[in-house]
């Protein structure tokens, strides 16, 4: 299964950070560095607050935007929530799904990932779904089995043709934010598995065709060699895709 074969992805999850004003002049800083980098598709996750200007930012240049969140419904009396048609209309192209911040902090559960996941695809968004293990359960060698099992409950009821439109990070969450990046070794062993796992669900050219990111302290320093993995085909990157200089890096490590 050569990587070589797939167009990588490297998205930025800018997380609760940077304003509108602050969006708007960070992505004329980035443009400038990426420019010509056409090797891996770039896409920046933003908060829904910043995506008018995102969106408008990023018009006519080679930056995807992408929502860190949306709401499994098609409307209704959800207050504070944001559909999948808000955000196609909008202009967003990928959502961030099951990120173990949200997990932790916000009661994600592998069922409101699923349904996320399916509302997502329905309305022609990108889905990045976010999988991974805690410290514990990797100490506990039980890695194979947590990942395994989000990556199944993730994807129940969708088929294999809405694969193109499903992109799985692999996501250990002892990585992220930590500093403690999984080694190349121990990231590529998890995200093969990924790929074992769809498949034996949808065949293996659905598998050889299926995006599978890293994400957890990827920066400027270790994105050339995470990304040389075979099965490692871009990253998900939060601290590091705050500044323009070290996300170029890894948008140029991809290429
Ligand atoms: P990090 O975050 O790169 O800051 O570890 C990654 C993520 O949460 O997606």
């Amino acid at each position: 299964m050569s990587s070589r074969k797939r167009r990588p992805v490297i998205a930025g999850n800018w997380k609760m950070n940077m304003t509108p004003s602050q969006a708007k002049e960070f992505i004329s800083e980035l443009y400038d560095k990426v420019k010509g980098k056409r090797g891996c598709d770039i896409v920046v996750c933003v908060p829904a607050i910043d995506i008018p200007a995102v969106v408008k930012a990023c018009a006519g240049k080679s930056i995807k935007v992408g929502a860190q969140n949306v709401h499994f419904e098609k409307s209704g009396a959800y207050t504070g929530e944001i559909s999948a048609d808000m955000l196609t209309d909008a202009g967003v192209k990928y959502v961030v799904i099951g990120h173990s911040e949200r997990r932790q902090y916000f009661g994600e559960t592998d069922d409101t990932v699923n349904k996320r996941t399916k509302a997502a695809v329905a309305a022609g968004l990108t889905a990045i779904v976010c999988v991974g293990e805690v410290l514990a359960e990797r100490e506990a060698g039980i890695t194979s089995e947590v990942v395994s099992r989000q990556v199944k409950l993730a994807l129940l009821g969708l088929a294999a043709e809405d694969m193109s439109k499903i992109i799985i990070a692999y996501e250990p969450v002892w990585a992220i934010g930590t500093g403690k990046t999984a080694t190349a070794e121990q990231a590529e062993e998890v995200c093969a598995l990924i790929r074992n796992v769809i498949a034996e669900k949808y065949g293996k050219q659905t598998a050889k065709e299926t995006i599978v990111q890293y994400g957890g302290s990827m920066n400027a320093k270790n994105a050339a060699e995470l990304l040389a993995m075979e099965n490692i085909d871009g990253g998900l990157i939060g601290g590091a895709s705050l500044k323009a200089a070290d996300f170029s890096v890894i948008v140029e490590a991809a290429q």
